[in-house]
């Protein structure tokens, strides 16, 4: 079975929902919550310790309901189960998308081709754990005899962001190894990381899921040749192991058939943390963690397959999405974490949804009429406080934005986390409510501002209000809370690239760049240039001048 191919702006409950729009895109938030007390309760959840209050969001009663409609008539219900059982809804790569089917638990059972999947999976997670378990107790030791101290994941997009953004949003729960991220084909990327490492103590693990891009390769290469200015080809088995599907080319780079790690075709690189590419993460933080961060985001699995779709967490963030970018037109969405250790999630998530749902055919090859996938970005607050947020608050973009905190902070600091969370709770309130002339004109009174000045001053100092945002309040930042929230942002990319009508696993978006590049690189290393439009044909004859 294959994903429905509905257009979503021809459904009934699309054509509801933009009558209902025109009705009632003035209203202000402020007015919707004092029409209705029960507001924040109504458009509130709680699933085990996320509460996720999506009230301030410009919606209504019967927004809600037409969103709901619409999940159902473009078929989300029957989507959710081909997502889970493996069918290929990967449909112009003919693959499965079974990233849960990482965290599924021993004894689930999940065909592809007819193959229960879950045993392979539950034997590369026994090796993650032994081999971490091994270096962490310094059982596994480098070519001199020393043990450890140092890991370099060397990989790239889906084989780098999702190991980074982990390892530093659980940097609390690390232990005494250092991990290193090279990602980057420009050599000072790799050249400054070297300048840390130690051949002797220094473990490289190279990630890459087709084992072919140029930028993980190109890396790969100068790690191997600075290992081999102090050390032996021998001892290349000792300090280097592969994650990858491409068995072959693995063999080719000299790769101890012992240090390979497997990944499969059925597992998109932007959702591969769970696997094997994972295994920076189970080393910087230990496999228990690991196997915790697998639980959490198992746990939101069985929330969205199962929760009704009026209480499940990712179809409702997801139809807020779809609400907000195909009828108010909105075109960026931004992600807050209130959380220093989350400072690398919107940079993660931007891969995560803009690789996935930055498209323009539907899933019969049509081009979409209606807008499809958002811009995401964001930063930690409260330093975009400082930032950006002056825009959000005043600019004349809609920008509906998403805040991340925790009521626990990690270091038990309550009085640095009191401050932090007044910032967190007044920045959306402050969204909400804007500030209106009156109160302007009652607080520069007070200020005893004479009136020839105030009113010069009103217009500036006066807030609309109404942006939308929506609150993920977690208990406390850890491996099982990050995995849920993981998890979370995966099944709303799900929900919206279904609603969408697109294939969201699929990027052929990226390939035309990086084809051109390697011709590019020819001319970069010949004299003679290859055919190129006036402009990059300048540009590259001054380059290289
Ligand atoms: O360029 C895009 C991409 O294919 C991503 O989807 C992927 O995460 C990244 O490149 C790295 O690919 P690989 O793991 O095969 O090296």
């Amino acid at each position: 079975m294959a994903l429905s191919k509905i257009n979503p702006s021809k459904t009934k409950s699309w054509k509801k929902l933009s009558a209902h729009f025109d009705q009632i895109k003035e209203y202000h938030l402020r007015t919707l919550f004092d029409a209705n007390p029960e507001r924040a309760k109504k458009f509130s959840l709680k699933y085990g310790d996320l509460f996720v209050d999506f009230s301030k969001n410009r919606i209504t009663d019967e927004t809600f309901e037409l969103l709901l409609e619409l999940a159902d008539e473009v078929k989300l219900r029957e989507g959710i189960a081909e997502y889970f059982s493996g069918e290929n809804i990967n449909e112009t790569e003919g693959r499965a998308v079974l990233h849960t089917a990482l965290r599924a638990k021993k004894d689930d059972s999940v065909l592809v081709d007819g193959e229960n999947v879950i045993p392979e999976i539950v034997e590369v997670r026994e090796r993650i754990k032994v081999f971490s378990d091994e270096v962490l107790l310094g059982q596994k030791k480098g070519y001199t005899g020393k043990t450890f101290t140092d890991v370099v994941n060397i990989g790239i997009g889906g084989s780098d962001l999702g190991p980074v953004m982990v390892t530093e949003a659980l940097k609390f729960y690390k232990n005494h190894l250092n991990t290193h991220f090279v990602s980057n084909v420009d050599g000072d990327h790799v050249h400054e990381i070297l300048k840390k490492l130690d051949p002797e103590t220094t473990l490289f693990i190279i990630v890459s899921k087709s084992f072919t891009t140029q930028e993980t390769l190109s890396n790969a290469l100068t790690l191997k040749k600075w290992f081999l200015q102090h050390a032996a080809e021998k001892d290349v088995a000792k300090h280097f192991v592969a994650v990858s599907t491409n068995l072959e080319k693995i063999d080719a780079f000299g790769i101890d058939k012992e240090n390979v790690f497997p990944m499969w075709d059925w597992v998109g690189g932007r959702f591969s943390l769970w696997s094997a590419v994972g295994l920076s993460i189970a080393l910087a933080i230990g496999y228990t963690h690991f196997e915790e961060l697998l639980d959490g985001a198992q746990n939101m699995d069985s929330h969205f397959k199962q929760a009704p779709f009026a209480e499940n967490i990712p179809v409702i963030l997801g139809l807020l999405t779809v609400w907000n970018n195909n009828f108010f037109g909105v075109e960026t969405e931004a992600i807050i974490p209130y959380t220093q250790y989350l400072h690398r999630f919107s940079a993660y998530l931007q891969q995560g949804i803009m690789e996935s749902n930055g498209k323009s055919k539907d899933r019969a090859g049509n081009t979409t009429s209606y807008e499809t996938g958002t811009i995401i970005w964001g930063e930690t607050g409260t330093n975009s406080q400082h930032a950006f947020f002056q825009l959000i608050h005043q600019g004349t973009k809609l920008i509906p934005t998403d805040f991340i905190g925790f009521k626990k902070p990690l270091h038990g600091d309550r009085e640095h986390h009191n401050k932090l969370m007044a910032n967190f709770f007044a920045q959306t309130e402050a969204l909400m409510n804007g500030k209106t002339e009156e109160e302007v004109r009652s607080e520069l009174n007070a200020q005893e501002v004479s009136p020839e000045k105030m009113d010069a001053l009103v217009p500036f100092k006066v807030f609309a209000g109404n942006k939308p945002t929506t609150t993920l309040l977690l208990d406390k930042l850890t491996p099982k809370s990050l995995g849920s929230l993981i998890a979370l942002y995966e099944h709303k990319i799900f929900v919206q690239g279904l609603v969408w009508n697109i294939f969201s696993y699929d990027q052929w978006g990226v390939e035309l760049g990086k084809q051109l590049a390697k011709n590019i690189l020819v001319d970069l290393e010949n004299s003679k240039m290859g055919k190129h439009d006036a402009s990059t044909l300048q540009l590259l004859q001054y380059f290289k001048q």
